[in-house]
C-alpha cells in the first residue's frame, strides 16, 4: 500500500473512533513505524510501506483508537525541549508544567537553588529539566510509584543528570530530611474523583491514577504536602507547586503564614503555579 492511501486510511479509523486531532495522530504514528519526519512523509506520497511496515502502522492506529495516548505508543514526550520516555507508569510530561520550570527560573535571579526536592517525579521531567539549568545543584527526586522511578531513572541517565540526582521511594517529604532544601517543587495530582467525568477519557483510562487524582477535591496531597514542604525547607526556601483550574483559593488557605506568594499564569490565563517563600528566620 502507498504511504498516502495508509494515511487516509488510518485518518478514516480514527476519525470513526472520535480521536481528536486525527491527522496530527496518524501521521505522527506513520513517523514513528518508518522513522521518518514529517517532511519525508510530504515529499513521498507514492513511497510503498513494506508488508512489515503496514501490519505495525496498522497495529498502533488499532491501539490509537482505543483511547490509548500517541505517546504511550511511541514511548516518548518532549519536554522544556528534551525527549522524555513515557510508558503508562507515569504521567505524560504536559506543556503547562513548563511553567514550573518558568517560575523556578525567575526565583533564581533573586536566590541560588543549591538543594532541590522535586516531589512525585515522575517521568523525571521536573528534576530533569531543573538539573540541565541548575548543573551544580543536588536534586532529590522521590515517588511513591517504584515502576515510575525506574522511568525517571532512564531520563535522568538518558540526558546525563544521572550524577546529580538522587531518586528514592517516598510517600511525599516523608523519606528526606528536614531543613535542607532551598526548594521544594511539585507536580502533584490534583484532579478530584468528583470531577473524573470531566476528564479526557485517555487521561481516565490510560494514565496512572495515582498521578492524576487526590481525593474527592483534588486537595488531599496539597493539604499533606504543605506542612510536610515548610518542614524540609531552610527558612527563606521555595515551595513551587503545579495547580488544577479550579482550586488556587484553597491552595493559598493552605499558604497562611508563607510570604511572598505568587501565582503563574498558563497560557490559557488559568493561575497554573503557585509559589511561596517559608519565612526567613
Ligand atoms: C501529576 S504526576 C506528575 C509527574 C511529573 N512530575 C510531571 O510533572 O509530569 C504526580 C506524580 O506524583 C506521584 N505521587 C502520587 N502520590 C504520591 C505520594 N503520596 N508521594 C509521592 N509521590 C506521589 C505519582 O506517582 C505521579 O508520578
Amino acid at each position: 500500500m502507498r504511504l498516502d492511501a495508509a494515511l487516509r486510511r488510518a485518518l478514516r479509523t480514527l476519525e470513526q473512533n472520535d480521536v481528536g486531532s486525527a491527522r496530527m495522530n496518524a501521521e505522527t504514528l506513520l513517523m514513528f513505524v518508518l522513522g521518518c519526519d514529517r517532511a519525508y512523509l510530504y515529499a513521498h506520497p507514492e513511497r510503498k510501506l513494506t508488508g512489515d511496515e503496514e501490519n505495525r502502522y496498522n497495529a498502533t492506529i488499532t491501539e490509537r483508537a482505543t483511547g490509548k495516548p500517541a505517546q504511550y505508543i511511541t514511548g516518548h514526550q518532549e519536554f522544556w525541549g528534551l525527549d522524555f520516555i513515557v510508558s503508562p507508569a507515569v504521567l505524560i510530561p504536559r506543556p503547562e508544567t513548563e511553567h514550573v520550570i518558568e517560575t523556578v527560573l525567575e526565583l533564581a535571579r533573586a536566590q541560588s537553588f543549591a538543594r532541590i526536592a522535586d516531589v512525585g517525579t515522575g517521568s523525571g521531567c521536573i528534576a530533569v529539566a531543573l538539573a540541565k539549568e541548575f548543573p551544580v545543584a543536588n536534586i532529590s527526586a522521590v515517588d511513591i510509584s517504584p515502576a515510575a522511578l525506574e522511568i525517571a531513572r532512564a531520563n535522568a541517565a538518558r540526558h546525563q543528570v544521572e550524577k546529580q540526582i538522587a531518586f528514592g521511594e517516598s510517600d511525599l517529604l516523608a523519606a528526606l530530611p528536614k531543613e535542607l532544601f532551598d526548594l521544594v517543587v511539585s507536580n502533584p495530582p490534583y484532579v478530584g474523583e468528583s470531577e473524573a467525568d470531566k476528564v479526557q477519557k485517555q487521561v481516565r483510562e490510560f494514565e496512572p491514577k495515582v498521578a492524576v487524582f487526590s481525593g474527592i477535591e483534588g486537595m488531599d496531597i496539597y493539604r499533606r504536602l504543605i506542612p510536610q514542604a515548610r518542614a524540609a525547607l531552610t527558612p527563606g526556601g521555595w515551595l513551587v507547586m503545579e495547580m488544577g483550574y479550579s482550586v488556587e483559593q484553597s491552595v493559598r488557605g493552605l499558604l497562611a503564614g508563607w510570604e511572598n506568594i505568587r501565582v503563574t499564569y498558563d497560557l490559557q490565563g488559568i493561575p497554573r503555579v503557585i509559589a511561596a517563600r517559608k519565612p526567613a528566620l
